[in-house]
């Protein structure tokens, strides 16, 4: 949520910066700016929208010097304009920020007395004016001073005229990653805006802040006691940032599912023995054994990866799950007892919902495996035990192959935990050996692409869609439901196939699409009975089935068909037809697929 980027040390500073932001825009695109230091001063360029706007703004010639710092925004206090857009400025000092600074107000009241001007509605800029405040020839000891008196969540870069080479960052709350090259350095909120310009990285812990000149990088606490950070390597490719010929990065992290996939098991299948290996996780066979129960904490699409693994779990584990939204997790009081296991899941890492209550966790003594996406995120270093799911960097905003790597490592993690318990090794061995068929069963559900295309072509103009489904299906529904409302604008809601009878079907006339996930498993019988209930009411019926099936197609407007596989597997299939729907209709629609309004990335703000 937010991207920063600060750069120094390049004649380049400003080049280096936009294209920074570019590769953060997915993170926020309510406006951006950038500043650049030199020794005549600070020139700051900023405008409303995305990093285009900002582009054709510049006049390059202006923006010499080699030092500078960028903003990409997502709005949360003050509208998306051109004032509230970072950096801040005040007297010789800029500022970016992401988080909130909670106590913005009062300090507002009181550096207003003292005769400070304020120009925009954000906090951010308080923060700006609290540093330039306490400044007095020593910008590490103001911004140091500043932290001290703001509460809130931050991750900032600060620069200043009286030294042009410097930047000095500080986090609590919102990442921040250090690149160190060779007499350049970089500042960031993701590594992605560093990529292509160094692979040595430093990731911030909360409380953590960093001074960046051309020779070099210091990092101290924000109480100002000396520490040494671990110097880490970034493995992904700049390749994988790019749109490799796609239209979208969606469409491009739709058909790169089949290698996300195979990514994430790779390695990690122990064929002889029917059983998995984890690395990562941390836990003794004795620790897994006694696995009482387990809390699976998420948002958004993770949290419906979750759902999955609940019924994964329960059934070919048993262990006990519950699926908890973070956010209301962290604010009630939880029950954790001797032998709970909480999975933390999240693409990011970063989400500060999720985060908090992985921490609460911990704190009541439960035993954490963060499930996670980007190496070196903050959840994946402060869970104990973690296990990377490998999907490589997902720069769509609305999430699909995460979802799909997510699942696979739910999988995996059922058969580790059932091989300690109940489930025989022949199973076992089944259970792997479809797994590795999967990501070829995927690539046929994408050669389905063009048909969907054209259902999308019947309903792209229709304002509501229900999605329906059942047992492992049914958060397929949910997670569909939730891929149309958010690139497409149409009000969808997902619904467990059977609850429709008890509110959802007074909706359905011939104007209301009814996405069926009507695979062939245990309710199948069910689920016929329920595409009747709404065939009869003359809604219009999308139905998902297994090759083959010739019942549901016949009760059905259109039908998409996804191979045969074992149920385990199911959602890895059944989810795809889904995505590329909401994708194609977002398309027709007309709208920003990859950066949907309203929407960002990574969500670090309450
Ligand atoms: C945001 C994103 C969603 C994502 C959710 C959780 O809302 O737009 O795509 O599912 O955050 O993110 P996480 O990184 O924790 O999985």
């Amino acid at each position: 949520m937010c991207g920063i980027v600060g750069v120094t040390g390049t004649r380049e500073a400003a080049k280096v910066l936009i294209e920074g932001l570019k590769r953060l825009e997915y993170r926020g695109y309510d406006s951006a700016g950038v500043a650049i230091v030199n020794a005549e001063g600070q020139v700051v360029v900023k405008e409303k929208g995305k990093i285009s706007n900002l582009e054709a703004d510049l006049n390059w010639s202006q923006l010499e010097g080699d030092c500078g710092i960028a903003h990409t925004r997502w709005a949360t206090h003050g509208a998306p304009n051109k004032v509230n857009a970072h950096p801040h400025v005040s007297g010789d000092l800029a500022v970016v920020h992401n988080g909130i600074i909670e106590n913005f107000g009062a300090l507002k009241v009181q550096l207003a007395k003292k005769g400070h001007v304020f120009t925009s509605d954000t906090d951010s800029e308080v923060l700006t004016h609290l540093i330039d405040d306490f400044y007095d020839g020593d910008l590490v000891e103001a911004v140091q001073l500043a932290l001290g008196v703001v509460h809130g969540a931050y991750g900032i870069a600060v620069t200043h005229k009286d030294f042009p080479e410097m930047i000095v960052g500080a986090r609590k709350g919102s990442p921040l990653v250090v690149g160190i090259g060779d007499g350049v350095n970089y500042l960031a909120s993701d590594v992605a805006a560093i990529m292509g310009h160094t692979r040595q990285v430093m990731y911030l812990d909360d409380g953590e802040m960093v001074t960046l000149t051309p020779q070099g990088v210091t990092t101290t606490t924000i109480t100002n006691e000396d520490i040494i950070k671990e110097i880490q390597e970034i493995t992904w490719d700049l390749g994988q940032i790019q749109k490799g010929g796609y239209e979208h990065f969606m469409l491009k992290e739709i058909f790169e599912q089949p290698q996300t996939i195979r990514d994430s098991f790779r390695g990690r299948i122990l064929a002889e023995s029917g059983d998995v290996k984890l690395g990562g996780i941390q836990l003794t066979d004795w620790e897994l054994r006694n696995i009482r129960r387990i809390i699976i904490l998420a948002c958004g699409t993770s949290w419906h990866a979750g759902l999955v693994g609940e019924y994964l779990l329960e059934e070919y584990a048993h262990i006990p799950v519950e699926v908890e939204y973070a956010s209301e997790f962290r604010y009630r009081s939880p029950i954790i007892e001797p032998g709970t296991l909480c999975l933390v899941i999240s693409q990011s890492g970063e989400t500060i919902d999720t985060l908090e209550a992985m921490r609460e966790a911990k704190r009541k003594g439960a035993k954490i495996l963060g499930i996670t996406n980007v190496v070196g995120s903050t959840i994946a270093r402060e869970s104990e035990g973690g296990i990377y799911i490998h999907a490589g960097p997902e720069i769509g905003v609305a999430s699909t192959k995460a979802f799909t790597s997510q699942v696979t490592i739910l999988g995996l993690l059922t058969i580790l935990l059932g091989r300690r318990t109940r489930l025989n090794a022949d199973r076992g061995k089944q259970m792997l050996q479809e797994l590795e068929r999967v990501p070829d069963l995927v690539q046929m559900v994408l050669d389905h692409s063009d048909a969907i295309q054209e259902i999308a072509q019947v309903y792209a103009k229709h304002t509501n869609c229900l999605y329906l489904g059942r047992g492992l299906n049914f958060p397929i529904a949910l997670e569909g439901a939730l891929k149309l409302k958010e690139i497409s604008y149409i009000h969808a809601e997902g619904y467990p196939a059977a609850e429709m009878k008890h509110g959802p079907i007074a909706l359905i006339d011939p104007d209301m699409p009814v996405v069926v996930l009507a695979i062939k498993d245990g309710s199948y019988d069910k689920i016929v009975g329920n595409v009747q209930e709404v065939r009869a009411r003359d809604g219009k019926i999308i139905s998902i089935v297994t090759e083959g099936d010739t019942e549901i197609a016949a009760l059905s407007d259109h039908v998409i068909t996804i191979p045969d596989t074992m149920n385990f597997w199911t959602p890895l299939l059944s989810v795809i037809p889904l995505q590329l729907l909401a994708y194609h209709i977002a398309v027709l629609r007309g709208e920003d697929v990859d950066q949907p309004r309203n929407l960002a990335k990574a969500v670090t703000v309450e």
